[in-house]
């Protein structure tokens, strides 16, 4: 969400400032701008894409070697060139550029409006920046001194970045709930929400951390304090992933590169944390842990999104195979719902980008009534990694397409881990069970190479459904999440009315919406239900619904009865969300894609949601 780039050095700041912006554009956005300073203050901004905006620059204003960048996701006004950011102080010495949501800007402008501020956008953002021009005014203190001060009378989510005419050789920086990264270059500084516009320059780097200010010098020199005043020293981090893993290497969206990419990514996140030949898992995060995880009361996991279902996935593995209960919770609703957390209860956090500003406040309050938190991330070094006890990183490479492909796959693979290491713990599982299940677990890459290769065939199935307005997914079990991702899948990227079910629920509602017109995906590789699934497809066939299913190979039965079929390779059943996963996502894509839609940057959304 939002994207915020700076930089300052003896480079020409322009063509960094636009090559950070397309890095972050996958974050999801709605207008972007820059401003520069070379002599004078010079700003661009437009509504849409980083492109138009390249359309306005004058190349006559564009030698500075300081600015800032910003692809704006409104919250509070249009998405027009004029509430584009940067935004302006009145005075024109300030320019700053935010991520977030200053909450209480309502009563501060009111209060500069007094003071004869005027204001020519509808954000919060430019209230802020007037703030901090008014508190450098009454206070005479220098710009870093005002941000801080202005910063304790704040509420909300921010990530700022300030370019101040009167000191061409200083950038000030800011974060709270929002991430802010500062890339360590020779003489040279970058600034960005995250590593991708940084990664090419230099690969040392230091993380912000939540209400921390950084005044960042020409000179060489930066210094980090937090806003209650106190100087801290952060370690310099090695950024670990390379240029490559962000291009789209030969494929033609992101999306499409991350779903080839799942054997891969899968994997990578067991790699070191098993071995099916020698009967073991070892999850670093879990082992530390492990008396206090073994002796947990319940469960409680908390995720947004995609990463919501692979929770619910996550419930019945650790349910079925560690016998502990658990509860699945929406972050957004248990932060705000007065739940009950006691200090027995563990809560697993999962998290792709680890900056969900919901995710985020859900652990802050289980933390608070002491609950052991563990984190589920992919992005090294975020928020939500940082903020958790302990936790298992999934590993699975930047995932740069909006809608998550790899990043689900991982967190499954992780989770069932989990799941399993408790379950030997608490010997719930047989041996022989386990071990067929980690041999299963390492052979699970090769058939999601096979799942994939039906790919011209999804293609086929998606040409003929593309134009329709609304798809059911139906499944039971472990197979009912992935229903719901797979619904969220099409609905992101092909805006299709999508809803996922468990294939029972459908008689008590859903089914009144079945007619010749309504595809209905089912999942029906479910060994332990199959009979069940089957009379679900029959009481579709007779009201005339046209039925895509997904059944393992060599299947007969539904196979008689569906429009379309899609065979799998069998597997343990509580592996198979992640190979029944792959053909929704490549059927979501294809269909989108048929449809004209901007797969990796679809409308509305936001790659991390870092406002709640
Ligand atoms: C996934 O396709 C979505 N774009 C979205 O639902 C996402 O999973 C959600 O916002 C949670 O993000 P996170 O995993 O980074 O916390
Ligand atoms: N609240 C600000 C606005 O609406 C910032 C939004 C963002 O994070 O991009 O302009």
């Amino acid at each position: 969400m939002c994207g915020i780039v700076g930089y300052i050095g003896n480079k020409e700041a322009y063509p960094i400032l636009i090559k950070g912006l397309k890095r972050l554009e996958y974050r999801g956005y709605d207008s972007a701008g820059i401003a520069l300073i070379d002599g004078n203050m010079t700003i661009f901004k437009k509504a849409g894409k980083v492109n138009d905006l390249e359309t306005i620059v004058d190349p006559d204003k564009i030698a500075a070697t300081i600015g800032i960048g910003h692809t704006r996701w409104a919250t509070h006004g249009e998405p027009n060139d004029r509430n584009a950011h940067p935004h302006l102080s009145n005075s024109g010495d300030l320019a700053i550029i935010h991520n977030g949501i200053i909450e209480n800007y309502s009563s501060i402008k009111e209060e500069l409006t007094k003071r004869g501020y005027k204001f020519h956008s509808d954000t919060d953002t430019e209230v802020l920046v007037n703030l901090i021009e008014e508190v450098q005014k009454t206070e005479k203190t220098t710009l870093d001194n005002a941000v801080r001060i202005a910063l304790n009378e704040v509420v909300g989510a921010y990530a700022i970045v300030i370019l101040n005419l009167k000191n061409p050789d200083q950038l000030v920086a800011a974060r709270k709930g929002s991430p802010l990264v500062i890339g360590i270059g020779d003489d040279e500084f970058y600034i960005a929400s995250d590593a991708s516009p940084i990664i090419e320059y230099t690969k040392n780097v230091v993380y912000l951390d939540d209400q921390e200010y950084a005044v960042i010098n020409r000179d060489g020199n930066y210094s980090i304090r937090t806003l209650g005043n106190v100087e801290k020293s952060h370690e310099i981090q090695k950024l670990e992933f390379s240029l490559e893993l962000i291009e789209k290497g030969g494929f033609e969206h992101f999306m499409l590169k991350e779903i080839y990419e799942q054997p891969k990514a899968i994997e990578d996140s067991l790699r070191g944390r098993m071995s099916a030949s020698q009967g073991w898992i070892k999850l670093g995060g879990l082992n530390e842990y492990i008396n206090r995880i073994d002796n947990a009361d319940r469960f409680i996991i908390t995720a947004c999104g995609t990463s919501w279902h692979s929770s619910l996935i996550g419930e019945y593995l650790i349910e079925d195979l560690a016998r502990i209960p658990v509860e699945v919770e929406y972050a957004s609703e248990f932060r705000y719902r007065n739940p009950i957390i006691k200090e027995t209860d563990v809560v697993i956090a999962i998290s792709q980008s680890g900056e969900t500003a919901d995710t985020l406040a859900a652990i802050d309050l289980a933390k608070d009534r002491q609950a052991l938190i563990y984190g589920i991330c992919n992005v090294i070094g975020s928020s939500i990694a940082r903020a958790s006890h302990a936790g298992s990183y999934t590993h699975a490479g930047p995932e740069i397409g909006v809608a998550s492909t790899k990043a689900f796959s991982t967190q499954i693979s992780i989770i069932t881990l989990i799941a399993l290491q408790i379950a030997v713990v608490k010997g719930t599982i047989p041996t022989s069970k386990f071990r067929e299940i980690l041999y299963e677990l390492e052979n699970i890459s090769s058939k999601i190479e096979e799942t994939l290769a039906l790919d011209a065939q999804i293609k086929e199935i998606a040409a003929i459904y593309k134009d329709a307005t609304n798809f059911l997914y139906l499944g039971r079990g472990y197979n009912f999440p992935v229903a719901l991702e797979g619904a969220l899948k099409l609905k992101e990227i092909s805006y299709i009315h999508a809803e996922g079910y468990p294939a029972a629920e459908m008689k008590h509602g859903p089914i009144a919406l079945i007619d010749e017109n309504m595809p209905v995906v089912f999942l029906a590789t479910n060994k332990s239900a199959y009979d069940k699934i089957v009379s679900n497809v029959q009481e579709v066939k007779a009201r005339k619904g046209r039925i895509i299913a997904v059944v393992h190979k060599g299947d007969t039965q539904i196979r008689a009865l569906a429009d379309h079929i899609i065979e799998v390779p069998e597997t343990e059943e509580i592996l198979s969300p992640l190979i029944t996963i792959v053909p929704l996502q490549l059927l979501a894509y294809h269909i989108a894609i048929m449809r004209g839609c901007n797969v990796d940057q679809p409308r509305n959304l936001a790659k991390s949601v870092t406002v709640e």
